[in-house]
């Protein structure tokens, strides 16, 4: 459904076909499912988060070691943040293996109502993980149901109406909630207060990708792979390892049809060139939008609603999958008065730098 605010990435046309997409399609799950780490010790980078939650899990696992009747103390609520692709759905599942607990998944979107709610935390054992992705997509109704349980582990369900309504209380096991957004700002205030654990997922480094690459070509079997090249396909995969695998599945292609299966960093050059992705990760999208900004804007400063217009993409869509990484590399900045390309991605572009955009003008 393009154009729908609330849901830029998993919606629209372009953004979902695209190789340097963060999103990934249903088939590219599966595919990614078997190069998930399964433990801590697997997960490369993100060490602050890492280290947080071991202090975490040892900590629980010695308190139910110490408890006499033998009940699980269950982890603080965790909220994860961060741009799609970086390992939050992966560090979910990692939590439930390091506590030995099964994980529930589900979503904000398929809580619509409180009862989909209760459904899940009835099932629910002690200590148990429940994982809600899009968590910012969570009903206001369905909000209110989630306090009482995150904090006491009870649920109040109003029956019937008007004259004989009435509230049960049902208890449901201690458990620990994980959230994960990419939109920490959407959450409303009460919820965010009510998790213990709150850590943004940073974009991930060089080294940190050759790691997550090395690993993931031991899986997938490509045996014949330069260190360099490796480099090259983290270098362009935006600091994020599901373009990381992604890119590397398409070289492995590339390799095998074209090179006998050895991935050089020729290759890496050549099969990402047919793929359209540049030396610096960025693809036909993101070059149509800054030139879209040098040629018809003459470098900005311009509003986002009219680049969308201009180029007939979805603005939430260039919002979210176009611009995060623009801004990291600092090749656009955002003014209060609008997008203004800066100095750097005007000398790539070969084009005169606009002028200042916070100065105000003469005439
Ligand atoms: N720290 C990591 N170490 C190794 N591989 C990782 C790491 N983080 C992510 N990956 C790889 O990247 C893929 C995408 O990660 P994941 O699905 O957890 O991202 P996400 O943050 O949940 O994204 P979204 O916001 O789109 O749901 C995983 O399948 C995994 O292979
Ligand atoms: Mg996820």
């Amino acid at each position: 459904m393009p154009g729908r605010r609330d849901d830029p990435i998993h919606s629209t046309h372009m953004a979902t076909e695209r190789l340097i997409s963060p999103a990934q399609s249903p088939e590219e799950e599966s595919a990614n499912w078997a190069l998930r780490p399964r433990s801590l010790d697997e997960y490369v980078g993100q060490h602050e988060l890492v280290e947080r939650i071991l202090i975490a899990v040892e900590a629980v696992q010695a308190r139910t070691k110490a408890r006499q009747d033998g009940s699980r103390e269950h982890l603080e609520h965790v909220l994860l943040h961060g741009p799609p692709g970086l390992g939050k759905t992966t560090i979910a599942h990692v939590i439930g293996a390091e506590l030995g607990t099964r994980v529930h998944t589900t979503s904000g979107p398929a809580l619509a109502r409180g009862t989909d709610l209760v459904a899940v935390l009835t099932r629910l054992q002690p200590g148990d993980v429940l994982f809600i992705d899009e968590i910012h997509r969570l009903p206001v109704a369905v909000e209110e149901f989630i306090y009482p349980a995150m904090e006491d582990f009870r649920i109040d369900v109003c029956l019937d109406t008007g004259l004989n309504a009435r509230t049960v209380q049902i208890n449901c096991a201690p458990f620990t909630l994980i959230g994960a957004t990419t939109r920490a700002g959407l959450l409303s205030s009460p919820l965010r207060s009510r998790f213990g654990i709150t850590h943004h997922l940073r974009y991930y480094d060089t080294p940190e990708l050759v790691r997550i690459l090395a690993r993931s070509c031991a899986m997938l079997g490509v045996t014949d792979a330069q260190p360099d090249a490796l480099e090259r396909i983290a270098d362009r995969s935006r600091g994020t390892p599901r373009i990381a695998n992604r890119l590397l599945r398409r070289v492995r292609d590339f390799a095998d049809v074209r090179a006998g299966g050895r991935v050089s960093a020729a290759i890496v050059d050549e099969a990402l060139r047919l793929e359209g992705v540049d030396e610096l990760g960025l693809d036909n999208l993101d070059r149509a939008y800054l030139k879209t900004i040098a040629e018809i804007y003459r470098g900005g400063p311009v509003g986002l609603e009219a680049v969308a217009a201009t180029m007939n993409e979805d603005a939430g869509t260039l919002e979210d999958v176009v611009e995060p990484y623009l801004l990291q590399i600092g090749f656009l900045a955002r003014t209060r008065r609008g997008r203004t390309l800066t100095a750097r991605a005007c000398e790539r572009l070969g084009i005169s730098p606009p002028a200042d955009p916070e100065q105000p003008q003469m005439f």
